[in-house]
């Protein structure tokens, strides 16, 4: 029996600071639920665990683990070029561990944050169960098969990325994403047992409601106190208690509410965060805690002034990422995911869109602490297929499952405002598309009833303008899913044409762009004239034979997919109209596989604002121009072209009237940016030299930016983007390296291999370069460098101490910089 309680409203005065922080501390101390079990794994790869003929072919390694990451690039991989030309197969992990003896009377399961994919899991010999969607969190009770003592147990499992291909882009293979083993008592907070919610915000003060679930495995009757604190930077704001019964094998639901005063609010620009911490107390002793972070804020989306946050209005700046970390693969890392968010902040994004999946919860806890406005999604697929071995193999047993999984992880995020319940789906253009939609839909309300619901659509709406390019196979057919009324927002893919009728064509939904641009750059790679634009491919769906040989695509904002549009295109667009509360761009990184508009031997994407590796192509610096207050100027392309040769040069700025441009010492002219336009450009013929731009407002210099001709490559520089890391075994220092002549002037052309060594305690986890086409191993130690520049990865060990990392390359003097573990 359900039993459901409600105790209305609470206290949050300020005796309940009589609740010291060292007093919630040690009793967090006592009752810790969930511990790493990331370590010491044996990995096998093989079609059945029994092909290793022994011990020794089961190598041992610590997961997060992608193995596709470690294979050789090749168009004859299953999962083709459009999945990252790298392997996947069938692989194995198993893991031998004991537990104590004191451990037997309480519960124990093993969770899973995600396997890519098909997972089977087995303990001691006993099936626990088979989860096909990769990129889903689960977990398994294992207390009725456990051994305690010195005993040991053993979990072994099978992990099916055989059947390719079955994703649109790179997947990673493996146990990829932090594996958890959680303790509780039998009368327990269950997994996702809390929903947070703030019925009710201003700045004076809100009502935060916490319900909670519990679960009484006990053979007999339990009643005690559930007690919910809410902390702001570890002090206690407001604290409220409630008495329950449970029967027996039961599960109850209890809602409190609780009143904060002079709330801080979460904002994308001071994201302020709370936690609630739930206790369970029998007989006055804390027998479980669980803590869910949450955040305070208000909002909407409004049908003239698009997204309010805090009754304020907020243009959603975003962009889709995919889930690989470049050279790292898919397997997570919290630092290489906090690089990324790091260098999107600094671009000025607020939003992240989860292209086309559930995210790693790390994600999720950076978007919370960072401030960024997150859409997450569940589907690239439904029963309709878009390539021969996907999830829409398995869409009738499980989505509704994995959707209602993803939802009971994930609604608790202050950073997550949007549900998209697919991308791009084929069902779209018929009833069924409806159908499926409204399904979603209600299984979404029925979790989370306090963030819209969108599907990123192409095109919502048909227009009869003649400059939409439709790509799709059934255009002529209304967009069934639009129509549905499933869909608390219009989320448009591309046709950014048609933006400004959004009011006309759906007069009572507001509107937000959920993918968009698809523009195409290899970084430090520039074509002369720059303002013609290239349409690369033709048209999706026919053989592309343009482009350049060497699959390189000018960085100039000059080549696009038909679909979509230059980066300034859809930006003017959107800034435009305040009733376009936003966008999300394809995509902020470069990330593998789609390598469109090429084919091998290229395997990773074109469409970053980023690289591959982490360093920005030029349209970063016109995005931070104009979504950033910092002053910018940036200048593009490079000085090392042919005497004579008629060149145009680039500026984007920002907090400038205007700017001047001087080629040794003689002045080029000064440009201002007109109308809406987001650069200014000079042509001339080059000549070699100094390159030197200045922005000026009111006739004083903001800025001054300088681009030489680099002479022939003579060195490397080393520059860490931390110096000092962690000894955890787990973080990271990006290293970038850069070839430059002997004045220190980047080479804009080298591309030189670059060899590295380490010394002390730490590794090598990944070197790229951002080139497109490289095969070299992300995984060795060495890397051609792309336009002058190369990255190393270092992974921290246990143990503190100086780690020397050197580069060296044929004839050029070598670098050597030193991390320091801590
Ligand atoms: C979209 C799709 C994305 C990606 C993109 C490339 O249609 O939703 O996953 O394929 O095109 O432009």
């Amino acid at each position: 029996m359900l039993q459901k309680r409600y105790i209305f409203p609470a206290l949050i005065l300020f005796f309940s600071f009589l609740y010291s922080c060292e007093n919630s501390s040690s009793e967090a101390r006592q009752v810790e639920r969930k511990i790493s079990f990331n370590e010491d794994w044996q990995f096998f790869l093989g079609d059945s665990s029994k092909m290793a003929s022994s011990e020794a072919q089961w190598r041992t390694l610590n997961v997060p683990h992608d193995w596709s990451i470690e294979g050789d690039f090749s168009p004859e991989h299953p999962a083709g070029v459009g999945g990252g030309a790298l392997p996947g197969g069938l692989g194995w992990y198993k893991k031998s561990f004991t537990l104590a003896a004191k451990d037997s009377t309480k519960l124990t399961a093993v969770t899973f944050d995600g396997v890519y994919q098909d997972s089977e899991i087995w303990i001691n010999g006993s099936y626990l169960g088979n989860r096909p969607n990769g990129y889903i969190g689960f977990q398994y009770d294992l207390t009725p098969y456990l051994n305690y003592g010195d005993e040991q147990n053993e979990i072994l499992v099978k992990v099916n990325n055989a059947d390719q291909p079955n994703s649109r882009w790179y997947s990673g293979s493996g146990i990829y994403r932090n594996v958890w083993l959680e303790q509780t008592d039998k009368l327990h907070v269950p997994q996702w047992g809390t929903f947070v919610t703030t019925p009710k915000v201003s700045r004076d003060s809100a009502l935060v409601q916490v319900e909670v679930r519990l679960a009484n495995k006990y053979s007999g009757v339990k009643n005690g106190i559930l007690e919910t604190s809410l902390y702001y930077k570890d002090q206690e704001v407001a604290s409220v208690t409630a008495e329950f019964e449970i029967q027996a094998q039961d599960t109850s639901e209890v809602t409190q509410q609780i009143t904060v005063s002079q709330p801080q609010l979460w904002s994308t620009e001071d994201p302020q965060l709370y936690s609630a911490v739930t206790r369970i107390k029998v007989e006055g002793e804390v027998i479980d805690q669980y803590t869910t972070q949450f955040g305070i804020r208000d909002f909407k989306f409004d049908l003239e002034k698009g997204f309010i946050l805090n009754g304020e209005q907020v243009k959603i700046k975003g962009v889709n990422n995919h889930h690989d970390l470049g050279p790292l693969g898919a397997a997570v890392n919290k630092r290489a995911i906090e690089r990324q968010l790091e260098i999107m902040k600094e671009m000025g994004v607020n939003g992240i869109r989860t292209a086309h999946n559930p995210p790693a919860p790390e994600l999720l806890e950076l978007t919370d602490k960072m401030g960024f406005i997150v859409m997450a999604e569940s589907f690239d697929m439904w029963e309709r297929a878009k390539t021969e071995n996907d999830y829409s193999n398995f869409w009738d047993e499980w989505h509704e499952r994995d959707m209602k999984d993803m939802l009971l992880r994930d609604r608790n995020h202050p950073s997550i405002f949007i549900w998209s319940i697919g991308n791009e789906v084929p069902e779209q253009w018929s009833e069924r598309g409806a159908e499926i939609g409204r399904e979603l839909a209600r299984i979404t309300k029925e979790v989370d009833p306090t963030r819209p619901v969108t599907a990123g659509m192409n095109p919502p709406v048909h227009t009869n303008e003649d400059d939409v390019t439709l790509q799709f196979d059934e255009p002529q057919q209304p967009n069934a899913l639009a129509g549905s009324g499933a869909l608390d927002l219009i989320g448009y893919n591309y046709a950014h044409q048609t933006y400004p009728k959004h009011q006309v064509n759906f007069p009572n939904t507001p509107f937000i762009a959920t993918e968009t641009t698809s523009a195409l750059a290899t970084r430090g790679y520039y074509e002369f004239p720059s303002d013609t634009t290239k349409i690369w491919p033709v048209r999706w769906d026919l053989p592309f034979d343009g482009g350049n040989a060497d699959n390189t695509v000018s960085a100039f904002d000059q080549v696009r997919t038909p679909w979509g549009s230059t980066h300034e295109t859809t930006w003017k667009i959107i800034k435009k109209h305040d009733f376009l509360s936003g966008f999300y761009i394809w995509t902020g990184f470069d990330y593998l596989g789609e390598p469109t508009p090429y084919g091998w031997p290229s395997r990773s994407s074109y469409f970053g604002i980023v690289d591959l590796a982490g360093f920005p192509k030029d349209s970063y610096y016109m995005y931070k121009s104009e979504w950033t207050n910092e002053p910018v100027l940036h200048l593009l392309p490079h000085w090392n072209w042919e005497e004579g040769q008629t060149v145009d040069v680039w500026a984007y700025y920002n907090n400038a009237d205007e700017v001047e441009l001087f080629l040794n010492g003689e002045s080029m002219g000064t440009k201002k940016k007109q109308g809406d336009d987001l650069h200014v450009m000079w042509r001339f013929p080059f000549k070699k030299g100094i390159l030197k731009a200045v922005s000026r407002k009111d006739g004083q210099v903001v800025l001054e930016r300088e681009v030489k001709t680099a002479g022939e490559p003579a060195m490397l520089k080393m520059q860490p983007d931390r110096q000092t890391i962690k000894a955890d075994g787990q973080d990271l220092s990006f290293i970038t390296v850069n070839i430059t002549d002997e004045d220190g002037t980047i080479a804009p052309r080298a591309n030189n291999v670059i060899h590295f060594e380490v010394t002390g305690n730490a590794e090598i986890a990944g070197v790229a370069s951002g080139d497109p086409t490289s095969h070299e191993s992300f995984k060795g130690s060495s890397h051609s460098a792309l336009s002058g520049k190369v990255l190393v990865i270092i992974r921290a060990g246990k143990e503190a101490g100086p780690v020397e990392v050197t580069a060296t390359a044929n004839g050029l003097q070598k670098a050597t910089t030193t991390i320091n573990l801590e």
